[in-house]
């Protein structure tokens, strides 16, 4: 990996900038936003791994407080590091065309990730993805804890196995598990799915709509459950 330069510090002032004027445009305000941008601004401080190091910035969550869906990925990605949110790169246009499709308005959920801070191996000029240990995702779970106890979400959606081993705090196999939910200790429920990258990476384009295909059918039953729960 390789270490930030000033370029990149300029660039994640200007990520936490847009992110507490994104943040800011969305309700609730008062007590419940005020402990959250200081959680935020707390984050993007974060020293509990060595990740900070290299990334340009921490990637927080983002979305309205009183979102009745909380959706977990593993780690920002390259673009996503360079903007400071979560989910507008290639695999971030996979999960939004999903949620389209499954009738969810991403501006009403909160999306964030396990780790918050972009692991990658250097290869020449390009930043190659890998995988974070359970070491940092361990590390990590402090803040996807205090996101979970300020928002309470009813649904919590685990987008891949470093999301789930990060909310259920073990190892799961996603086809064990996927499609039911999963009581969690704060009273909300867990449902696991696949990661967006995942559909990115199959090569035969039939798989790729039928895997695309339950994926929106997980996010569709997912939607009515939230919809069932906050009644
Ligand atoms: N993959 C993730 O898990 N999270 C992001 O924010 C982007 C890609």
């Amino acid at each position: 990996m390789i270490a930030k330069s000033r370029d990149e510090a300029a660039i994640a002032a200007v990520g936490l900038k847009d992110a507490l004027a994104a943040e800011r445009r969305i309700e609730p305000g008062g007590n419940l936003r005020a402990s959250w941008e200081a959680l935020l601004t707390e984050a993007r401080g974060c020293t509990r791994c060595d990740l900070y190091k290299y990334g340009t910035q921490t990637v927080f969550g983002e979305g309205p407080l009183d979102a009745s869906i909380m959706f977990v990925g593993e780690q920002p990605g390259d673009q996503e590091d360079l903007a400071g949110r979560p989910f507008v790169g290639p695999a971030g246009q996979v999960f939004d065309e999903a949620l389209e499709k499954a009738g969810i308005a991403r501006s009403e959920v909160y999306v964030t990730n396990a780790v918050k801070h972009f692991k990658f191996v250097a290869r020449g000029k390009k930043r190659i993805h890998s995988k974070p240990n359970a070491g940092e995702i361990e590390a990590c779970r402090w803040w996807i804890g205090q996101e979970r106890s300020l928002i309470r979400p009813p649904v919590t959606v685990a987008l891949g196995a470093t999301a789930a081993r990060s909310i259920l705090d073990k190892v799961v196999t996603i086809s064990r598990v996927r499609g039911a939910p999963l009581p969690l200790a704060d009273g909300g429920e867990c449902w696991v799915t696949v990661h967006p990258s995942f559909l990115l990476r199959i090569p035969e384009a039939g798989r790729r709509r039928e895997e695309r295909t339950k994926f929106v059918d997980d996010l569709r039953r997912i939607r009515d459950r939230a919809a069932e729960l906050t009644r």
